[in-house]
């Protein structure tokens, strides 16, 4: 085994556009995170392991608004941010798709990745009376889930609980990739999913990363972390234990830094 902290494949990938230095997050007695640095490069495919109550969803909290951090440092493409609400990410184009999915099963495809950003008609039927531009978000829908080259959604006027599970993770993916986002973060998308349809996500989080957007993938499957993964931070007892690649180390040397029994 090799390199502590391992470089993103290929160098020269620029400025980070996520950067965290040295994160602190306490609950009371508890340290949930304990100095956690991580940078996210455009394209790449970065996954975060660890055991339970290793700091994972703590970590992704502090990156997403979702909680802020005691102490540390945020950098957006190298400005600093200071994230008080889940809001404040998105405005830099941080978005998360959370385990529980985030989807309206009775409504299409369109107007999912359009929720709670409708678009109303031009003139007074819209202004005045409130109509949905229906034809006009169907169009960008399509264009969108084309640019982000997702093929799984090839009807965008299917209601969402005609699809099958992967197909409505994929709705859930690409709302949080369409619209100019910069980061997308996803917390176990295939956690509730079988072979065919796991795949089919992991598929669409490598057409995300060959678009030029950068995932974080929080995942317990080994095998799905090494496929996919560029890097793989490896959290443990709230630190960063190591962070590698699929190419420096195995699974088997992945699982033992988890649990401590082998560090880098
Ligand atoms: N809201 C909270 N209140 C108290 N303790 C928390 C809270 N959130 C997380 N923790 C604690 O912080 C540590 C890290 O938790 P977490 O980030 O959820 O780990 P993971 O997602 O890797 O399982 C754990 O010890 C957990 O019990
Ligand atoms: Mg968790």
């Amino acid at each position: 085994m090799t390199a502590t902290h391992a470089e993103p494949a290929g160098t020269g990938l620029g400025q980070p556009i996520l950067q965290a230095r040295n994160l602190v997050k306490t609950f009371g007695r508890v340290v949930g995170l304990d100095g956690v640095s991580l940078d996210l490069y455009p394209g790449e495919v970065l996954a975060i392991i660890g055991d339970n109550g290793a700091g994972k969803s703590t970590l992704i909290k502090c990156l997403t608004g979702a909680e802020i951090p005691d102490s540390g440092e945020l950098m957006v493409s190298g400005q600093q941010v200071h994230f008080k609400r889940p809001q404040d990410a998105r405005l830099h184009g941080i978005e998360t798709v959370y385990q529980n999915l985030a989807v309206s099963p009775a409504l299409d495809v369109a107007s999912n990745l359009f929720l709670g950003r409708e678009e109303r008609l031009a003139g007074p039927m819209g202004k005045i009376f409130r109509v949905l531009d229906t034809k006009g978000m169907r169009r960008k829908a399509k264009d969108e889930l084309n640019r982000l080259g997702i093929s799984t959604l090839q009807d965008v006027t299917v209601p969402v609980e005609n699809l099958s599970g992967g197909q409505r993770q994929a709705v859930a993916v690409a709302r949080a990739a369409a619209f100019g986002s910069k980061v997308v973060v996803l917390d176990e998308p295939t956690a509730a999913l079988g072979v065919r349809e796991s795949n089919q996500v992991l598929q669409l989080v490598r057409d995300l990363r060959d678009q030029g957007l950068p995932v974080i993938l929080i995942s317990h499957n080994m095998p799905h972390v090494f496929d996919v993964a560029d890097r793989i931070h490896i959290q443990r007892l709230g630190k960063c234990a190591a962070t590698i690649t699929p190419e420096s180390h195995s699974m088997t040397d992945a699982v033992a830094i988890m649990t401590g029994a082998a560090t880098a």
